[in-house]
């Protein structure tokens, strides 16, 4: 699907993003394995997050949604049942990911696959860790990619349980550390978990809501193995603020906006795109700053801004990892150079985002070269507008459309379907926000 954009003469109105993606993907996983009935409201109902839904469905857990309401009726620590067809976690890493860690700790045999993007991504991270834990648990070419294989010895070798390690994150990631993580519920001992700068910390927030015995400490985690089940958690997921990202982004390039999003989510390590954005100059106040369901929440207001120019590298890269592409666009257009260095991981993302964004904004006219582990960006007056794909990533599909709100001309971006793997409605908010059909904050 093809989708065309057009700059506004004005971007206003008030607005409440989708939930979460990783905290609407935890709350579904662990409380399939707690004891008893959880009820998830403002659930992210994207691609991703159903795969979530339908994988655990397939595990036999008991399950149902109606929109943004998911209602689970746990399995218990030890209720997930065996599926001998496919688990398929569709384009999502996160779905996998976890899903190898518990089911690498399962006394039964899975075999998690996903579409073509999810089957090209890295899967060592989270295999090799297991496989030290004593997980049966094997990977497409040479234990690196998917499909994953757990359990294929089983008739040969009887599962005998997992045991903890210590392990250190040579990239930080929240995959990897929840995956092992899950895995540590089930395991013997205490398994520690050490990241070279600290990434999203939603499961230890949660899992620790929940019952389990872990601590975290700045970028080490220590997990001891669950002796009794965990309890349900009924909550309200806060908005997305890699979804609102767009939007802050969007306001902050546009000569004529004001953009009001409601009950965003600002864990400290998620925000660091509002840290870079205030260092580029952006006018962005944080309103009715509160915790809702373990997590800190704020209205997020952001008004047309004159943006200059940053380095954006080493710890806060893992808190803004996703909001890159839609950084990108605001570089482009702010005064002087931008430098992104320490962000290789965005090559294994979705897409190859340091590829996929420079090719994309460089149709724009974009002055944005690629580096190793990052871009270089030197900001221009205006962008033109351009023909764009979306190389199936949701978030280069959506910056590309933040960046045709800013260009001169028309921007078309194909693709655009995709935009639903994380903001099912954005093509609708992003049409009643260039209308100015929302009402303004004030
Ligand atoms: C996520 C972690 C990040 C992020 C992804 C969601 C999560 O990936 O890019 O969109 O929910 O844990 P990595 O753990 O690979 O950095």
């Amino acid at each position: 699907m093809n989708k065309a954009v057009r700059r506004p003469a004005k971007l206003r109105g008030v607005i409440t993003v989708p939930g979460d993606k990783s905290i609407s993907h935890r709350a579904a996983i662990f409380n399939a394995i707690a004891d008893g009935e959880a009820t998830i409201d403002h659930f992210l109902a994207g691609a991703d997050c159903i795969s979530t839904l339908q994988c655990l469905r397939s595990l036999g857990v008991s399950l149902s949604r109606r929109y943004n309401r998911v209602t689970i009726r746990g399995a218990g620590r030890n209720g997930l049942k065996e599926n001998l067809n496919l688990i398929d976690a569709g384009n999502s890493g996160t779905t996998m990911r976890l899903l190898a860690g518990l089911l690498s700790a399962q006394p039964f045999q899975s075999f998690i696959s996903g579409d073509e993007s999810l089957r090209a991504r890295p899967m060592a991270r989270v295999i090799q860790p297991l496989k030290e834990m004593g997980a049966d648990i094997t990977g497409w070419d040479n234990n690196t990619r998917p499909p994953i294989i757990i359990g294929a010895n089983l008739n040969e070798k009887p599962f005998t349980g997992l045991r903890g390690i210590t392990h250190q994150l040579p990239v930080a990631s929240a995959q990897v550390k929840s995956s092992i993580t899950l895995a540590a519920l089930y395991a013997e001992g205490e398994t520690v978990i050490e990241e070279p700068a600290q990434s999203r910390d939603h499961t230890e927030r949660m899992l620790w809501e929940m019952g389990a015995d872990l601590v975290s400490d700045g970028n080490i985690v220590r997990v001891k193995p669950l002796d009794h089940e965990l309890q349900p958690w009924s909550l309200t997921v806060p908005g997305d603020l890699s979804s609102a990202a767009f939007w802050m982004v969007a306001a902050a390039v546009h000569p004529d906006a004001e953009i009001e999003t409601r009950g965003v989510g600002i864990n400290p390590t998620r925000s660091g795109l509002i840290e870079v954005l205030r260092a580029m100059g952006a006018d962005i106040e944080l309103r009715n700053e509160r915790v809702e369901c373990g997590e800190p929440v704020a209205d997020i207001v952001v008004r047309s801004s004159r943006l200059r120019g940053t380095t954006i590298e080493g710890d806060i890269i893992p808190r803004l990892i996703d909001e890159v592409p839609v950084l990108a666009v605001a570089a482009a257009l702010a005064e002087g150079e931008t430098v992104i260095r320490d962000a290789a991981e965005l090559r294994v993302k979705e897409s190859d985002r340091i590829k996929t964004t420079t090719e994309e904004l460089s149709r724009l006219g974009a002055e944005i070269e690629e580096r190793p582990d990052g871009m270089t960006i030197r900001g221009v007056s205006e962008l033109r507008g351009a023909n764009c794909v979306g190389h199936g990533d949701h978030r280069l599909v959506m910056a590309l459309a933040v960046a045709g709100l800013a260009a001169a001309a028309e921007t078309t971006v194909a693709g655009a379907e995709t935009a639903a793997i994380s903001y099912p409605s954005f093509w609708e908010d992003l049409e009643r926000l260039s209308t100015s059909q929302l009402a303004p904050s004030r």
